[in-house]
């Protein structure tokens, strides 16, 4: 079962999750306009991609557009849109050279031509990256990915936590195994999940950071996962040295 992980160091590797904000407010503050926060947003995640294999992550899942963020001005939502296909088609050829194998996770029936033809084409080249497991999140909800996963259960199968989770994760499509995530970030402040991986993150070890999302650094990427790798994760239970 999902939650059934034995006392001390995991042997598997660690899914990340990140809530990659306050672009908005970094650009705002230097008296740029909101896109060029986003802009500098995708230098300060092709960092964090980087480092992530050498920090033992093999899930990293970031939230780029969430799917109340269709919700902004039509001028920053086209901004975005233009971004992400651009940065899908950038990024193709480091992701192969680094093993990085990349998903679209979210809704895709309201996104343009051009941007599934991105989609398709990042995904198609990097099935076979092996070191690292990318999923972006654009135009994502949890309860609707919850929702749909639940529309999938049929009676006939048996219904538990493992198998619901291998729903949500798309295993049947993409045969790759997403698990847990141990590790969720949120840059810019705000402490709330905003419809972000709500199932996943059950037992989650939740950290938040001050800093807007472009200020970010791997540094403070390696702080983190260092700062967990120190706090004691119970699922529950009472340590096994406990006296009872
Ligand atoms: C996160 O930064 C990126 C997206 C939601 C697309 P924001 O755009 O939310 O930045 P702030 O929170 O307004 O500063
Ligand atoms: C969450 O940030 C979505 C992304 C980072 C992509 P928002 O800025 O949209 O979240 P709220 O509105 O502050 O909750
Ligand atoms: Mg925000």
């Amino acid at each position: 079962m999902a939650n059934d992980i034995l006392f001390g160091p995991e042997q598997k590797k660690l899914h990340v999750g990140i809530i990659m904000d306050g672009n908005g407010r970094w650009a705002q503050r230097k008296g740029l306009p909101r896109f060029m926060g986003h802009r500098e947003g995708a230098e300060a995640a092709r960092k964090i991609i980087e480092t992530a294999p050498t920090l033992d992550v093999g899930t990293l899942t970031i939230y780029a557009f969430s799917s109340d963020n269709w919700n902004r001005p039509p001028r920053e939502v086209a901004t975005l849109m233009n971004l992400f296909r651009t940065y899908l088609y950038k990024e193709v050829n480091n992701c192969i050279r680094n093993g990085i194998r990349m998903s679209i996770i979210g809704r895709r029936d309201r996104f343009d031509e051009s941007l599934l033809e991105a989609i398709d084409h990042a995904e198609t080249e990097t099935q076979k990256g092996s070191v690292l497991h990318l999923r972006v999140a654009v135009d994502y909800s949890a309860r609707d990915a919850i929702l749909r996963a639940a529309l999938q259960l049929n009676t006939s199968q048996e219904i538990s936590r493992e198998v619901f989770s291998r729903l949500l994760g798309e295993e049947k499509y993409t045969g790759v195994h997403v698990p847990d995530v141990d590790i969720l970030i949120r840059s810019g402040g705000e402490k709330r999940l905003s419809d972000f991986l709500l199932w996943e993150c059950a037992y989650a070890e939740l950290f938040f950071s001050n800093k807007m999302w472009p200020e970010f650094t791997s540094g403070d990427f390696s702080e983190i996962v260092n700062q967990f790798s120190k706090r004691e994760r119970r699922f529950g239970r009472v340590h096994e040295t406990a006296v009872v």
